[in-house]
């Protein structure tokens, strides 16, 4: 039986002198460290095409930001998102993935993620709402979400939906061509707390692009030097979800999706797709 580190070894390309590549890559995983495997540092073709799926993302989101207002249902946010993304040719991600029964997560104040978009669900002044879009196009996918505040909301919540993007700012720049994952997470929790947030520990960012999840998973907390070492060609998200409270979250029961924070007190999430460059990330949700 292969252990976990096992299965995650880089080889070099048989019969090949060794890249610069292979070498940085060995003489970390000969140091023990989790390496990626080959097939999560893509092709110049599947990068190409995952930029693609991106520039339609991002077009979804704005479509989202131009429409979103008070008084609109959760329900409404998807039929928006499912029609514009179907009319340019892609399809949404989300439906009927795992079970999960609509094209987009919208998210509301204490639901942290995953939620479902219902009918009877309305927008209200002051709202804090998570869009979460995630589209395949030509196969290739691109994951993003962006907080929108519905009219004017308490200036806590207002300094909540700043700091999370902060913390997926602060992540991005602390991301550099052979790092660890633990490097990202550990800049991004740092930055929550010391604005007295707490960061949420069951959910993570993850490898995209050939498909909705892969390897690796990128913990928004951690240590330096810990998890997957991220080398150019890897394509993943980063997507903080920082808690006004305890950072504890509960799964919706009855749905098996929705998560909320066990405080019931607000959260706030933004997620970009990003690709490891030589130079640093370089986003592909832009
Ligand atoms: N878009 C989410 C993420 O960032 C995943 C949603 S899964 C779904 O990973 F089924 F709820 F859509
Ligand atoms: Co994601
Ligand atoms: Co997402």
């Amino acid at each position: 039986m292969l252990n976990h580190n096992m299965q995650h070894n880089w080889h070099p390309l048989k019969g090949q002198p060794l890249t610069e590549m292979d070498k940085r890559i060995l003489a970390f995983q000969n140091r023990g460290k989790l390496c990626p495997t080959r097939d999560l540092i893509k092709t110049p073709e599947q990068i190409e095409g995952i930029r693609r799926a991106g520039v339609l993302n991002t077009a979804v989101l704005d479509m989202v930001a131009e429409n979103i207002h008070a008084g609109m249902s959760t329900e409404d946010i998807n039929q928006l998102v499912h029609n514009f993304t179907i009319e340019h040719g892609g399809t949404p991600a989300p439906l009927n993935y795992e079970g999960f029964p609509k094209s987009v997560c919208v998210s509301i104040n204490d639901v942290v993620c995953h939620g479902i978009p219902a009918p009877d669900e309305i927008l209200q002044e002051g709202d804090i709402v998570n869009v979460d879009t995630t589209t395949i196009l030509d196969g290739f996918y691109a994951d993003a979400s962006r907080m929108f505040i519905i009219g004017r909301t308490t200036p806590e919540k207002e300094r909540l939906v700043r700091v999370a993007k902060e913390c997926l700012e602060v992540g991005m720049k602390e991301a550099r061509p052979y790092c660890f994952v633990g490097d990202i997470g550990h800049a991004i929790a740092h930055h929550a707390h010391k604005n007295g947030f707490t960061i949420v520990r069951d959910l993570c960012g993850h490898g995209t692009g050939n498909h909705f999840h892969e390897e690796p998973d990128v913990e928004h907390y951690g240590r330096k030097g810990t998890g997957m070492l991220l080398v150019p060609g890897m394509v993943f998200t980063i997507e903080p979800m920082v808690n006004m409270g305890d950072w504890r979250v509960v799964v919706d029961e009855e749905d098996g999706w929705q998560v909320y924070t066990e405080d019931y007190k607000p959260s706030a999430q933004w997620e970009h797709t990003f690709l490891m460059t030589e130079n640093g990330l370089e986003i592909l949700t832009q």
